[in-house]
Parts: structure tokens; C-alpha cells; sequence
């Protein structure tokens, strides 16, 4: 609880138990009044997710959205209508109007990853603060071009990489970053073995030219998250990866689907730290799990939702330490409501960061240069997968015509 603020919870104060309640009558189950309207470009899964978490963490509110597939805006009508039953969202009939509106604050994007780069070529004329989903876009070209508009702006400019506030990862961040309970880090490694992509608006990612390939698209976060615990700039990556099982049928207007679904990436840091991900996208759970080795201590955590019934903690996370000091076993978690709020809680501690950025404090929200470089090392991998070759990451860059 921060320092000097009475005790609050959302919990019951979002509860239907309690709408009996008068507004003058709630003091315990009072919520802050919002501060920022918001409006949604994109309110498909994603930008849902974006509607319903920016209503519960409650500073701020959504106004209006913006996407040309009807069935889209009315469920995000439906679902800002499960937090103010009596009134509706502005739907916009442009991106110019939605971007324009003088009444609103902010812009969560979050339309298929391809047209990440024109949407934001618009969005950033308006000024007004930006969330921008992940990958911030499909090819190192345009993720370049977003990062050079996100230094020249005067707002805030947040990449949509939530991951580093699972549980487990901020855990994670704070034992091996912070505290140090790893020693000096020389391994990390994650894996994600989940369900095949789910199915989306003109089935965009399935499509490589539409996500980036699915080592851009999916694994942008676990590649953010490599580069983040090795806190250096990657060197060179080798990828082998393939299409196995998921889409090998599936066509698209008389297109095939050209998408990876499993992979493993070896990805070598400037400081010497070694880093892997392997990925399957052909099992029958959500799995991921982290691994680090440092010269003063290991560390295992996962997640993991498989739907069988026998009860167990989702979330785990362990630090061993041999003999030199206490080695720890743990579960972290958010409580339940915020949970399931999306991606496990990390959506709704986003929206608490996206907000501490506008009122100008210091967060640890992704940057668009860390979402560049997880874009750099995603479109290495993508590379590395079809070369067969080692991608030396200068030379990439160089062929792209950036010098950094
Ligand atoms: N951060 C995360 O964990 C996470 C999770 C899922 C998706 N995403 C990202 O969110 C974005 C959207 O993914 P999704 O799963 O919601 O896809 P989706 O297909 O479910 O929804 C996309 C929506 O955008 C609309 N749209 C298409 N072009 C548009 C345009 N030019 N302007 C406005 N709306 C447009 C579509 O009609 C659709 O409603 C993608 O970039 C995806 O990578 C991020």
C-alpha cells in the first residue's frame, strides 16, 4: 500500500454485492474518480483486454473506439458497459477522428501487428500519450522508425511488452536485477510450450507478412525479457525452427499460412551472457518457465494453466543457493480478480504503469528501444530459422540501414 493512503480494495469495491451501496455511503469501497479518458484503436481480443483493465484499475476511463469490424465494438460496448451500465462508448468512424478527439487523453493501439506503423504515423500527430501493443511492429525497418517517433515525442510512448509484470517475473527481476540473489548472470532460458494461435480478424497471424513470423509476434516478449535479464545488447543469434503440426491445411483467401510453430534460439550476449528459447505452439496447456544461472545461484520459475484437476500453484518460482545463503521456494501471485483481469495480472499492472507515466513518475514500462531490440532479436531468429545461418546482429542492422 503506498505510504499514507487508508486501506483500499477494489475487490469489494467493484463487487455487485455492494451496488445497493449509496456513492455518498462508500468510503472503504469508494473508487478514485477517473483522471484520463482513453480511446481504443483495435478492440479485438486484445484491445478488450485494454477496455475491460483500464476500467478496473479505474484512473482513468475509456471514451470511445475505433475499428472497422462491427461485431469488435459491440462487445467493447458490452464489456464498458459492464463497469458503467449506463453509458456507451464514442464510436469513431475514422483513425483521424479517434486519434483527434480533444477529450481524450491517451490511445491504447492494438490493431494486427502489420499496421502498427501507419496507425502510429497517424496517432503521433495527435500528441496525446500512447500504448502501443507489441510487437511495436512487424519488420526492424519500421520498429526503427517507431523508436526514432517515440524519442522526438514529447509524451509518453509505452510499448504494450506486459510480460515483466507476471508475478513470477517481477519476482524474478527483483531477485536476479535488484537484489542480486543470483550472483553475476551467465545462462537464462525460457521456454513457452502453449495452444496453437487462437484465431483473429482476417486471421492475420497466420500470416508471416501480417505478424512478423511468430518469432516476432509471439516470442517478442520472451526476447524482451532475455534481453532484460542479461542487461546487454544481443551479438549474434541462430535459430532452428519449423512447421510442424499447427495451420499446414490452413488457407486464407487462396493464401497458406507460412507460420513457425516451434523453434529453439540461441542468442549470444555483448557481455557473455548465453540465452535460449524454445518454443512449442502444439501443446495442450499454457507452459512457460524461466531459468536462470548465475555464479551465485539458480533460479526456476514457471507458469502453467493445463486444465486437469488435481489442485497445484500455477506459479512458481525457486532460488537455490547451496550453501551460501538461504535457498527459497515460492508461489508468487496477484489475487484472483486481477489474475484473470488478463495475461495473468501483467495486463493490469501496465495499465498502473501506463497511468504513473502520464502523471509523470518513474516507471519500469517497456521503452520503445527495449521494444526494438526485441524486435531485432525476433527478426534475427525469423532469419536464422530459414538461412539456417548464424545472424550476427551488426551486420543485420547494417542491412537495414541503421548504424546504432
Ligand atoms: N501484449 C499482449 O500480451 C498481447 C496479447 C494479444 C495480442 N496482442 C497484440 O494486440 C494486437 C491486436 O491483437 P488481437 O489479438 O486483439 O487481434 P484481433 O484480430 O482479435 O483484433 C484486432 C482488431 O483490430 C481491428 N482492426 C484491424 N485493422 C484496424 C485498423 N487499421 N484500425 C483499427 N482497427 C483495426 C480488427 O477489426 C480487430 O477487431 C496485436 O498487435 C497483437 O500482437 C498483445
Amino acid at each position: 500500500m503506498p505510504k499514507g493512503k487508508e486501506f483500499r480494495n477494489k475487490f469489494f469495491a467493484l463487487s455487485p454485492h455492494f451496488t445497493y451501496l449509496p456513492d455518498e455511503d462508500r468510503y472503504l469501497f469508494a473508487l478514485e474518480k477517473p483522471q484520463y479518458k482513453f480511446n481504443v484503436i483495435g478492440a479485438g481480443n486484445n484491445g478488450y483486454e485494454h477496455i475491460r483493465v483500464t476500467m478496473l484499475e479505474g484512473r482513468a476511463t475509456i471514451h470511445g473506439v475505433y475499428d472497422p469490424n462491427p461485431r469488435s465494438v459491440a462487445r467493447a460496448q458490452a464489456a464498458y458497459k459492464q463497469f458503467a451500465p449506463d453509458g456507451a462508448l464514442v464510436v469513431y468512424d475514422s483513425l483521424e477522428a479517434a486519434c483527434e478527439d480533444p477529450e481524450v487523453d491517451g490511445l491504447i493501439i492494438s490493431t494486427p501487428n502489420y499496421t502498427h506503423i501507419d496507425v502510429i504515423r497517424v496517432a503521433a500527430q495527435s500528441g496525446k500519450h500512447i500504448l502501443l501493443e507489441k510487437p511495436m511492429a512487424t519488420t526492424i525497418k519500421d520498429a526503427y522508425e517507431i523508436m526514432q517517433i517515440a524519442e522526438a515525442y514529447e509524451n509518453v510512448l509505452q510499448i504494450g511488452l506486459q510480460y515483466r509484470y507476471k508475478a513470477i517475473y517481477v519476482e524474478a527481476i527483483y531477485e536476479a536485477l535488484e537484489r542480486g540473489s543470483l550472483g553475476d548472470i551467465k545462462m537464462v532460458s525460457i521456454l513457452e510450450h502453449r495452444f496453437p494461435f487462437l484465431d483473429k480478424v482476417n486471421q492475420w497471424n497466420k500470416f508471416s507478412k501480417f505478424s512478423g513470423g511468430t518469432l516476432v509476434e509471439k516470442c517478442c516478449h520472451y526476447f524482451d525479457l532475455l534481453n532484460l535479464f542479461s542487461q546487454s545488447r544481443p551479438v549474434s543469434v541462430f535459430a532452428s525452427g519449423g512447421m510442424a503440426v499447427n495451420f499446414r491445411e490452413f488457407e486464407y483467401e487462396g493464401e497458406k499460412s507460412d507460420i513457425l510453430d516451434h523453434a529453439y534460439v540461441i542468442v549470444n550476449y555483448a557481455n557473455g551472457v548465453r540465452a535460449r528459447f524454445d518454443l512449442c505452439m502444439f501443446a495442450p496447456m499454457f507452459y512457460e518457465e524461466l531459468l536462470i544461472c548465475g555464479d551465485g545461484g539458480w533460479l526456476r520459475a514457471y507458469e502453467n494453466t493445463d486444465f486437469l484437476p488435481e489442485p497445484r500453484a500455477s506459479n512458481h518460482l525457486e532460488i537455490r543457493c547451496g550453501d551460501q545463503r538461504p535457498s527459497r521456494i515460492m508461489h508468487p501471485c496477484y489475487p484472483q480478480f486481477i489474475e484473470e483481469a488478463g495475461h495473468n495480472g501483467s495486463t493490469y499492472f501496465e495499465h498502473i504503469n501506463f497511468v504513473d507515466n502520464i502523471a509523470g513518475q518513474e516507471t519500469n514500462t517497456a521503452t520503445p528501444a527495449e521494444g526494438f531490440w526485441s524486435i531485432v532479436v525476433g527478426a534475427a531468429a525469423e532469419e536464422s530459422a530459414k538461412t539456417g545461418q548464424i545472424v550476427q546482429i551488426d551486420a543485420l542492422l547494417q542491412r537495414n540501414g541503421i548504424e546504432i
